[in-house]
């Protein structure tokens, strides 16, 4: 196929055939269509859209670009979750190990950070040994064993997504619907799923930033998995200020942690068992229970150490990870806290290194923001609004930058 006729096709707003695609997914996989003419395309894709049958086409020859899962026969029920993208959005580190105690498999396959979103991928590595590279083989035994993996897209799995997704994120070419679709149903029908729900976020930190948009994005994702065979369900959530209060990989993973030993901020709880109910076979009564007495803790517990980390390194992870420069960012006015911008805090945690600028980026672990405080809170003068964690006086500066954006204080009148 002559690729610049392709991408040409593309660009002047023409519908291609499955055959065209299924082939350009094949090229550029094998390598032999390379990065720059991949980028023109989905920068075409950007501006001109596709159409359902062409989401259809992109997402069924991206999951089979590797192989699928196959779950041997009489095997418990494959459920998952998927979000489509948010700042400090941790739910999958507390979810699939919460779901694995309710004798189901969680066989799921996540992204790395995205845009100014954070990686469910970049968390998991910032525990020293962690693999999230497990071959077939050892994701099936795995499963057999204690009933959840966590892994990233391979050279067997879904490697379009792997290679199409970090160009994405450094191409300005995410926030397209079907490219989302595409990118999220290959990966979750590679697993060979029963049921999925997905977390489609709305807002400054999201990449729909209008609910419309999002509303838009949830009944193609759903309409996808159900074509499929997928029992699919989708929540829209607001996605205007951080989940918790934290954003960053290693200070998220600490946030995971205690939640998952029963100590997790009210946001990041809900918003867990909110998901975890559409796919569990038991009540959400059950799920709080499992997060509030150590059932689910202990599941996270064999899950690091199955995929080759200590649980110990998890709860020591800020020293593991410690950034030099600390700085509490507070308020000079009394009043209450009417926001927090999620989409300038995600853009503050890319300024200090939190995520990539250009594909061979290594990612900072320990930079980030913490103690976030929740819109709606009551503030003092000086009160502190959150930590900013920093490499560097220039990451520190550019991060206080956005900081100032993020906040506006209702102030109290006499
Ligand atoms: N998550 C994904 O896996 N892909 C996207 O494109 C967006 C969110």
């Amino acid at each position: 196929m002559h690729i610049p006729t392709f991408i040409e096709k593309k660009r002047d707003g023409h519908e291609l055939t499955a055959e065209e695609i299924a082939e350009f997914i094949r090229g550029y996989t094998s390598g032999e269509v390379p990065d720059y003419q991949t980028a023109a395309w989905a920068m075409a894709v950007y501006f001109k859209g596709m159409t359902a049958a062409e989401t259809g086409a992109l997402t069924r020859a991206m999951m089979h670009s590797g192989n699928v899962l196959k779950h041997p026969a009489g095997s418990p029920p494959k459920v998952d979750k998927h979000s489509t993208g948010g700042i400090g959005d941790k739910v999958s580190l507390i979810l699939a190990p919460l779901l694995a105690c309710d004798e189901l498999w969680v066989p799921m396959i996540s992204g790395r950070g995205l845009g100014i979103t954070g990686g469910t991928l970049d968390k998991l590595e910032s525990i020293p040994g962690f693999r999230v590279g497990l071959s077939e083989e050892e994701t099936h035994a795995q499963l057999a064993r204690i009933g959840v993996a966590m892994i990233g897209q391979t050279a067997n799995l879904c490697p379009a997504d792997k290679k199409l997704y970090a160009l994405r994120d450094v191409t300005a070419t995410v926030p397209s619907i079907p490219l989302i679709v595409a990118s999220i149903m290959s990966k979750k029908l590679a697993e060979s799923l029963d049921r999925l729900v997905l977390d489609v976020k709305f807002g400054t930190g999201a990449f729909m930033q209008s609910r419309t948009d999002a509303e838009t994005l949830a009944a193609a994702l759903c309409a996808t998995g159900r074509e499929c065979g997928v029992k699919t369900e989708a929540i829209l959530t607001p996605m205007s200020e951080p989940l918790g209060h934290t954003a960053g990989n290693a200070l998220e993973v600490r946030e995971s942690v205690e939640t998952l030993q029963g100590r997790g901020p009210a946001d990041l709880v809900k918003l867990t068992l909110d998901l975890a109910e559409r796919v569990a076979n038991v009540p959400r009564t059950q799920l709080a229970k499992w997060l509030n007495d150590g059932t689910a803790w202990r599941k996270w517990v064999q899950l690091v150490e199955a995929q080759g980390g200590r649980a110990s390194d998890t709860e020591r992870i800020l020293e593991i990870h410690a950034a030099p420069l600390r700085h509490i960012f507070a308020t000079p006015s009394a009043g209450t806290l009417t926001r927090m911008d999620a989409g300038l805090i995600g853009r503050a945690c890319i300024a200090l290194g939190a995520g990539r600028a250009k594909a061979s980026d290594a990612i900072d672990f320990a930079v980030g923001i913490s103690d976030i405080v929740k819109v709606g809170t009551p503030v003092e003068v000086g009160s502190p609004l959150l930590t900013i964690h920093a490499r560097n006086k220039r990451g520190l500066a550019e991060a206080r930058a956005f900081a100032e954006q993020a906040v506006e204080i209702a102030e109290l009148h006499p």
